[in-house]
């Protein structure tokens, strides 16, 4: 073979090869721009209690030029966020943060992450089993009982108690269920008259209040889940010319316009409880991991009783 040949050969291979890479890198659906890809799969951003989540965590990550975080809405369907993790495989993720929609539906596609090498950090809403790095969120059935011993004390441990619950397979709303039971388990005059399911919505608690006032001449106090719903029971009580016959507790206290801190100390709400969104601390978690640091395989962030009584105070430390 002459010079010429081996040369027009080896232009034929390169030029193969530039496209191969080319379709691959096309395949994967973008090309890297950083060291280390994570993905972060959200399972909504229609709550703002998400959408804070998603801000703390873009907030963080742009201390890690090293690090570039792609996010995904699973528009709470539980089939889409399998598609938006398997995206994240298919675009060869070096670690996934997940925040499930619901446990069981989500538990096989962050097994199947797992058992790639992939680290997986699961944030707030636990999946089944132990096929992940880390856990980081905070402890909602203690969250759910210091509702409960709220609510005997601010009603002297007599009254009739409206529970409206958030998505009854993502596992918060189990906890803090069972959790606010043990709270006011020690106060026998306190009974749970009516308990519906919200799926952590306004919209939904507001419609649920409705036909919970028809069915009670008299209603004490409404523990909801979170405050978007705790605000829909409130406005449909309001719209009935009842909301000052009952007190109204939640949990997230959001410090935004209109998140629970507000509504504290509008008095709508008599208290909130501090859900903090782990976005920062996904992020701060993941790049340990990608350095190759051990992380505790639970991270539990701290809660805190917001009342009229420290709500300012709390705004002015959580104030940039
Ligand atoms: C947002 C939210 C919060 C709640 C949390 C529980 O999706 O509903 O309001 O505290 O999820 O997972």
């Amino acid at each position: 073979m002459t010079r010429e040949d081996w040369m027009s050969r080896f232009r034929n291979f390169a030029v193969a090869f530039l496209l191969a890479a080319l379709a691959l890198a096309g395949a994967c659906g973008r090309s890297r721009k950083a060291r280390f890809l994570v993905g972060f799969s959200q399972c909504n951003l229609g709550e703002p209690w998400r959408v804070a989540m998603n801000g703390a965590a873009e907030g963080e990550a742009r201390k890690y030029p090293d690090m570039e975080v792609v996010f995904s809405d699973a528009q709470q369907d539980n089939s889409k966020q399998v598609a938006d993790v398997e995206t994240f495989l298919r675009q060869r993720i070096d670690l996934l943060i997940i925040s499930p929609n619901e446990a069981r539906p989500l538990t096989a596609i962050v097994a199947r992450a797992f058992s790639q090498k992939i680290p997986v950090i699961v944030l707030d809403r636990a999946i089944e089993g132990e096929t992940y790095t880390c856990f980081i969120g905070a402890d909602n059935r203690e969250i759910g009982r210091a509702a409960g011993e709220y609510a005997a004390q601010i009603l002297n441990g007599k009254g009739d108690i409206v529970e409206i619950q958030g998505l009854p397979g993502s596992p918060p709303a189990r906890d803090r269920s069972e959790g606010f039971h043990e709270g006011i388990s020690r106060s026998p005059g306190l009974r749970i008259v009516h308990n519906p399911v919200a799926n952590w919505l306004r919209e939904e608690a507001l419609t649920q209040m409705e036909i919970a006032l028809k069915a009670q001449a008299h209603i004490d106090l409404v523990y909801a889940h979170n405050d978007p719903m705790a605000v829909g029971a409130y406005l449909a009580a309001k719209a009935a010319g009842r909301e000052k016959e009952m007190k109204f507790v939640g949990i997230d206290a959001l410090p935004g316009p209109e998140g629970g801190i507000q509504e504290v100390i509008q008095g709508r709400l008599a208290a909130t409880f501090v859900y903090p969104t782990c976005g920062k601390e996904a992020i701060e978690t993941a790049h340990r991991i990608l350095l190759g640091e051990t992380v505790p395989r639970r991270i539990t962030l701290k809660t805190a009783l917001i009342t009229g009584e420290n709500a300012e105070k709390y705004l002015d430390s959580v104030r940039p």
